[in-house]
């Protein structure tokens, strides 16, 4: 799927750092890469976690966290491929369908906008409609595979 491009002017509202079930989403700090870069590995692939830890390489870290009674439950970071774009994000497979992925999301685009990003880049989207739900998203064209291009494959 082609990447899509988001205007971080005209987003929806800024979301709750703690959702009505208990779970914070917070931006996650430095001596918790490991921890996030091996559950990412883990539920998701290295590809991921690679670019997860990217968001760790800078000040202010550029990887959310959703957590609850302790536990990683999903992720979602920025600028780990190239500046600009969101991505990848996930959540945990028994956690999905409650509002964690969509916390997630929004929390990180806000956290570009802060950044001073004026529009934010989904690339290699892969569930269109999550993102087009509720962002105004347009397609762009020729962007596939775009930056992701000659990739070595995932181990
Ligand atoms: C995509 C993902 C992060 C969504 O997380 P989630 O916590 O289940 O999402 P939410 O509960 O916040 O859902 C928000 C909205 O998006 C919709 N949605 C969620 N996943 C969707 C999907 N895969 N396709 C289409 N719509 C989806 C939900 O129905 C919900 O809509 P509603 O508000 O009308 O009920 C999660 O399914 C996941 O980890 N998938 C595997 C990894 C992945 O594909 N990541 C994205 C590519 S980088």
């Amino acid at each position: 799927m082609s990447d899509l491009l988001v205007r971080l002017y005209a987003l929806p509202p800024r979301p709750p750092a703690e959702l009505a079930d208990g779970t914070s989403i917070r931006r996650a700090l430095g001596p918790e890469k490991g921890v996030v870069s091996a559950w990412v590995a883990r539920t998701f692939n290295t590809h991921w976690a690679s670019e997860c830890e990217m968001g760790f390489g800078g000040q202010p870290v550029s990887c959310w966290i959703a957590v609850r009674d302790n536990r990683l439950i999903g992720f979602a970071c920025h600028d780990g491929t190239a500046k600009g774009f969101f991505g990848p994000t996930g959540v945990d497979p028994e956690e999905r369908g409650k509002g964690i992925g969509d916390a997630l999301l929004m929390s990180t685009l806000w956290g570009m906008r802060d950044a001073g990003y004026g529009y934010a880049i989904i690339g290699d989207p892969g569930p269109v409609a999550f993102y087009t739900k509720r962002l105004d998203a347009i397609e762009i064209p020729n962007s596939k595979p775009g930056v992701y291009a000659g990739l070595l494959p995932r181990i």
